[in-house]
Parts: structure tokens; C-alpha cells; sequence
């Protein structure tokens, strides 16, 4: 009997973390095809297809990085001390995220240059939010 319910205490932790594992996986799959969208709109200068995709990349980029408790649950146990990351990277997202609807709205009255050019490079540090983070969790440490 003991052994029973210790065999199902076990799978039922690997299966949470699994579970975890997949959500993880999932959002993050999410995130970057949503990325890929706003790439998309800047690459064809698409201003409204920018509009609607980062803020819907926004969105879930916050709901998966913004709350430390809730990222470390999705990392692996040995990887749990890089949760920190995760917040960070939500604000550099934040911040540049804010700055792509500035421009697209026009906010600063600058010209169509300026605004495709800061926006554009808003999108580029991102991106780069996304490599640093991972460049930090699959490093061995
Ligand atoms: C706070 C850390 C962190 C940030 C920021 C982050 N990721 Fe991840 N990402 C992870 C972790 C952890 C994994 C899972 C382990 C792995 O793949 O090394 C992962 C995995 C992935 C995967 C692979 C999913 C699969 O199929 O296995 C993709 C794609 C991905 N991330 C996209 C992104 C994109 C796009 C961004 C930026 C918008 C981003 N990530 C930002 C931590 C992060």
C-alpha cells in the first residue's frame, strides 16, 4: 500500500512538471509566432498589422514573464534560480513595446521616418530580450 501511494505521489510530480514543461513550451511557441507577426508588418511596413500584433505579443508577453512565482514553476528544478530573468525581460519588452504604439500612433508628432526607424529598432531590442534570456537559461549554470 505505502509503496502504491508513493509510486503515485512520484508520477504525479512528474506529470506537474511536464505539465509545466509543456505550458512553458507552449507560450513560448506562441510568443514567437506572434513576434513573427510584427516582423512581418514591419518588414512590409504593414502599420496597422503592427498595431494589432504587438499588442496582442503585449499581452501574452506579460502574462507569461511578468510574475517571477509564476515563471519559476515552468522552469525545471535546476534551473529555477533564472526565474529573475523573466521579469526583467518583461520590462525591456514593455518599455519597447510602448514604444512601437507611440510611434504608430504618432504621439511625439516626429516624421514617418523617424517613427518606422525608432520603431523598427524597438523591435530589433525585443528580439534581443528574447536571445538574452535564452542565452542565460541554457547556459550549463
Ligand atoms: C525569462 C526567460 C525567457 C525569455 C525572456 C524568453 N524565453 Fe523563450 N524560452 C525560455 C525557456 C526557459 C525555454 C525552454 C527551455 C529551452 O528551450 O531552452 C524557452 C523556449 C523557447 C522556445 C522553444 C519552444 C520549444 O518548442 O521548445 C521558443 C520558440 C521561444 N522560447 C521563443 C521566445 C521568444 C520569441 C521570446 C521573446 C519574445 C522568448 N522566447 C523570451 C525562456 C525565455
Amino acid at each position: 500500500m505505502k509503496k502504491i501511494l508513493l509510486t503515485s505521489v512520484v508520477a504525479l510530480a512528474l506529470s506537474v512538471t511536464s505539465v509545466s514543461a509543456y505550458e512553458l513550451k507552449s507560450n513560448m511557441q506562441l510568443l514567437n509566432a506572434e513576434l513573427r507577426e510584427v516582423q512581418q508588418g514591419f518588414i512590409t511596413s504593414d502599420k496597422d498589422g503592427v498595431k494589432s500584433a504587438i499588442e496582442r505579443f503585449a499581452k501574452h508577453a506579460n502574462e507569461l514573464l511578468g510574475n517571477k512565482e509564476k515563471f519559476e514553476k515552468m522552469l525545471p528544478a535546476n534551473k529555477k534560480h533564472k526565474s529573475n530573468e523573466a521579469v526583467m525581460s518583461a520590462q525591456i519588452i514593455a518599455h519597447n513595446v510602448q514604444i512601437i504604439l507611440d510611434a504608430v500612433e504618432n504621439k511625439y508628432n516626429q516624421s514617418g521616418k523617424l517613427r518606422r526607424e525608432e520603431s523598427q529598432r524597438a523591435y530589433t531590442y525585443i528580439e534581443h530580450a528574447c536571445f538574452r534570456c535564452h542565452n542565460i537559461v541554457r547556459d550549463e549554470n
